[in-house]
């Protein structure tokens, strides 16, 4: 038997964590022979609710599952994690301005950074689920200063997954067929599903759909607002979808990436493409299943750019709102 691989999820009582640790605990994330170690994260108020969700676990008699550590104290939470699924944060409520919402979460991303640093395994890979998580995730990386930039990392996998189901459903074709989809910028209404670039059936995307009205418009608008439709139709946020993209985007890290194809996710700048440098920026990634790159030369036409340089900036001013908070 493999020895286990110790992964810790915040927010573990929450909506994306009743579907997650599921998927995590049958072996979806890490494969069929991989044993996990849980340590769950709540807040005190949570705490309750987590121990309905501990008792579940139990109850399927996962054969994979090594231990499970439900707490709420974050450095027991993180001790020895080689993986950090942060997904609980304070969600905006009606009335809180962006600036309100950066620093209610700011001061749990600096904690939970400083505790990563002191706590997890020395092979600690983060990934920031929680909102906004591009901005999270670059306050949590400026407090743990010992873990290197390359383990950082933000979702935007749901996104993908989108953009990849709506062009499918235009072309008419199984969306196993789309690929080379990319998600550049933030996770948010600013971000950019990049259609120029996409194929179907390894044609390019703009040859197969023949309506660059509808992929300059409504395509990228259905994307960015899925959330917004998804909580108009269901009451609440997405979480089944959102659960399911933490488990591809950590495959997608820790397997090697199909030949010719990638996947996004918001890493770190290193200036590729002309994004300013240390922002967490998603972009078009390959992964070899331990190291990942971003992919150069991929096209950037002028539209394109016009879209990435809105995100980008809506990047910059998150990073320099939270500068001015002294969070980073
Ligand atoms: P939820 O409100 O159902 O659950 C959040 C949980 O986090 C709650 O149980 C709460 O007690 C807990 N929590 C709050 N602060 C915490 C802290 N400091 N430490 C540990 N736990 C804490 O929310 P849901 O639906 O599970 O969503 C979680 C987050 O994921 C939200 O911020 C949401 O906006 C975000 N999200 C991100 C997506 C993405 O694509 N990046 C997609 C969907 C949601």
């Amino acid at each position: 038997m493999k020895s286990p691989i110790t992964v810790a999820v915040t927010g573990a009582a929450g909506q994306i964590g009743y579907s997650l640790l599921f998927r995590i605990a049958s072996g979806s994330m890490f494969g069929p022979d991989q044993p996990v170690a849980l340590r769950l994260i709540e807040i005190e108020p949570g705490m309750a609710a987590l121990g309905g969700v501990v008792m579940e676990i139990d109850d399927c008699a996962f054969p994979l599952v090594h231990s499970i550590t439900p707490t709420s104290d974050i450095n027991e939470g993180f001790k020895g994690v080689n993986w950090a699924l942060l997904v609980g944060s304070v969600p905006r409520k009606a009335g809180m301005e962006r600036k309100d919402l950066l620093n209610i979460n700011g001061k749990i991303f600096t904690g939970q950074g400083q505790a990563i640093a002191k706590n997890a395994a020395s092979d600690v890979r983060v990934l920031v689920v929680g909102n906004p998580c591009n901005t999270n995730c670059l306050i949590a990386m400026n407090n743990a200063k010992d873990v290197p930039a390359d383990r950082w990392f933000a979702m935007t996998r749901l996104d993908e997954n989108r953009a990849k189901s709506q062009l499918a459903a235009k072309a008419g074709v199984h969306v196993s067929e789309v690929s080379n989809v990319a998600i550049w910028g933030n996770h948010s209404a600013t971000q950019y599903p990049d259609f120029y670039n996409a194929k179907i059936g390894g044609k390019a995307a703009t040859d197969v759909i023949k309506d660059e009205a509808w992929l300059q418009g409504e395509f990228i608008s259905t994307v960015q607002q899925r959330g917004a439709a998804i909580i108009k139709a269901r009451g609440s946020s997405s979480a089944a979808s959102a659960a399911n993209a933490v488990v591809d985007t950590v495959r997608s890290l820790t397997t090697p990436t199909p030949a010719g194809d990638w996947t996004s996710v918001a890493v770190c700048s290193d200036g590729s493409y002309g994004v300013e440098k240390d922002i967490i920026t998603s972009f078009p990634i390959r992964s070899n299943g331990s190291k990942w790159e971003i992919v150069q030369g991929v096209p950037v036409n002028e539209f394109s750019q016009g879209k990435i340089n809105a995100t980008i900036q809506e990047l910059k001013e998150e990073r320099d709102a939270v500068k001015e908070l002294g969070l980073i």
